[in-house]
């Protein structure tokens, strides 16, 4: 069979990872046309704005968008055009930890997913690669194929891939230009390996081959959501071990750095902090504990979850200290927070550690002033409002401006 040439790409969803991923593909590949699809008409706009108005802030990403906007990339609310014209595409839609129903608090909502693998069945008129980007429970391909194939005109094949993605936001584009490997999963049989390889030759363009994996649908799946949990793990551990330090007099920097010298462990990921936040790590975990008691592996279930609980409990710490410091009350005493995104280098503020802060302090009925330069004063109202449905926030904050 002769290898299945990609020329064009469509990316579902505009999203941290839709947006970077795919513009870095269209930069590297200037012979694939790139068009990255959302529903989101205000999102697509900041895409398409002519001042580079971007919705997501990564550094490196505005230079990228600059030099393929409009030349092979392009951003678009026409979901159906894309999908008709594309060769192959991937579905990088959100998938956060349901609200409510089975498996609610940690199972994966798969409804995006699912709404984006049905608008590819009914209307592609083509053979098309369909590859997961966004993090799913492993067996996910499975119920894609089942609603592609139960819903596509005759003649019209699929092929699934799973291809997760391990960019760190802040680090986003330099990850994408120098992975330490892509995954791809895929079915073993031919066409499996075909559609395979089809993708390994886009990455092929900038990635060395030998960093590019090829593995099976399910542990491709799967490797996601434990990177991830075994990435939160380390953070744990070593706020684990903070406490220990803050209680012995020892210094949490000399621990992590000691232990970090070991080559088997390295130094990464080894600094003691207010806790981990970001929208992947504790919906990943909780997956991952989901998927472990649906296993009926309750042992493994309560390993991983003591992961979440750990991160909380450092958050309580903190707070807790703050106000031990400050001779054991906060009331009326002003407290500045000096950023509110979940890290630096981005503007990302979903489960960041600042909004849980904040919350305590305003429950102890401190003034709070917050100052983030990447995120805007309505994202941060609009966080607190939610974490705080029922603290009337004008009252306690509307004598201080944001600084
Ligand atoms: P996001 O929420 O920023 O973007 C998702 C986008 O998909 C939204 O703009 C939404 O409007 C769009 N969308 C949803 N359903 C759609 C549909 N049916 N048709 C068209 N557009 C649709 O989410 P983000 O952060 O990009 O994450 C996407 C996936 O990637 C998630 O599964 C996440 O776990 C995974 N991931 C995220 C990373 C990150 O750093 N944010 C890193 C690695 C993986």
């Amino acid at each position: 069979m002769a290898p299945i040439e990609v020329k064009k790409i469509c990316c579902i969803g505009a999203g941290y990872v839709g947006g970077p991923t795919c513009a870095v593909i269209a930069l590297k590949c200037p012979h694939i046309q790139v068009t990255i699809v959302d529903l989101n008409q205000a999102r697509v706009d900041a895409w398409n704005s002519e001042d580079y108005n971007l919705p997501i802030y990564e550094p490196g990403l505005l230079e990228v968008v600059k030099e393929a906007r409009g030349r092979n990339l392009f951003f678009s609310t026409d979901v159906d055009k894309g999908i008709l014209e594309a060769d192959l595409i991937f579905v990088s839609v959100n998938t956060p930890t349901k609200k409510s129903g089975v498996g609610a608090g940690f199972a994966a909502d798969l409804n995006y997913v699912e709404l984006a693998t049905r608008r590819i069945a009914a209307i592609a008129t083509s053979n098309k690669i369909v590859v997961e980007k966004s993090t799913v429970p492993c067996r996910t391909a499975e119920s894609m194929r089942t609603i592609l194939e139960a819903n596509s005109k005759p003649g019209t094949r699929f092929d699934i891939l799973s291809n997760p993605e391990f960019l760190a936001e802040g680090t986003a584009i330099d990850d994408l230009f120098a992975p330490d490997r892509v995954l791809i999963g895929s079915l073993q049989s031919a066409e499996g390996k075909d559609a395979c390889a089809a993708l390994s030759s886009v990455y092929a363009n900038w990635v060395p081959r030998e960093r590019i994996l090829t593995v099976g649908l399910w542990s491709s799946e799967l490797s996601k959501l434990a990177a991830n949990a075994m990435l939160a793990q380390r953070i744990s551990s070593v706020n684990a071990l903070s406490a220990i330090c803050e209680a012995t007099g020892a210094n949490i920097d000399e621990v992590a750095h000691a232990v970090g010298k070991d080559s088997r462990m390295g130094s990464k990921f080894l600094r003691a902090s207010v806790g981990f936040g970001g929208s992947c790590f504790q919906k990943d975990i909780l997956n991952l504990v989901y998927l472990s008691e649906s296993l009926h592996l309750p042992e493994v279930a309560a390993y991983w979850r003591q992961v979440v609980e750990m991160n909380e409990y450092q958050k309580r710490r903190f707070s807790k200290r703050v106000v031990d410091t400050l001779f054991n009350t906060i009331t009326g005493k002003r407290i500045t927070v000096l950023g509110f995104a979940f890290k630096a280098d981005t503007g990302d503020t979903r489960e960041s550690a600042a909004i849980t802060l904040i919350r305590d302090f305003l429950s102890e009925r401190a003034k709070v002033a917050i100052y983030d330069p990447k995120v805007s004063e309505d994202q941060i109202w609009l966080d607190l409002q939610e974490a705080l449905p029922t603290t009337p926030l004008e009252q306690s904050m509307c004598a201080d401006r944001f600084v």
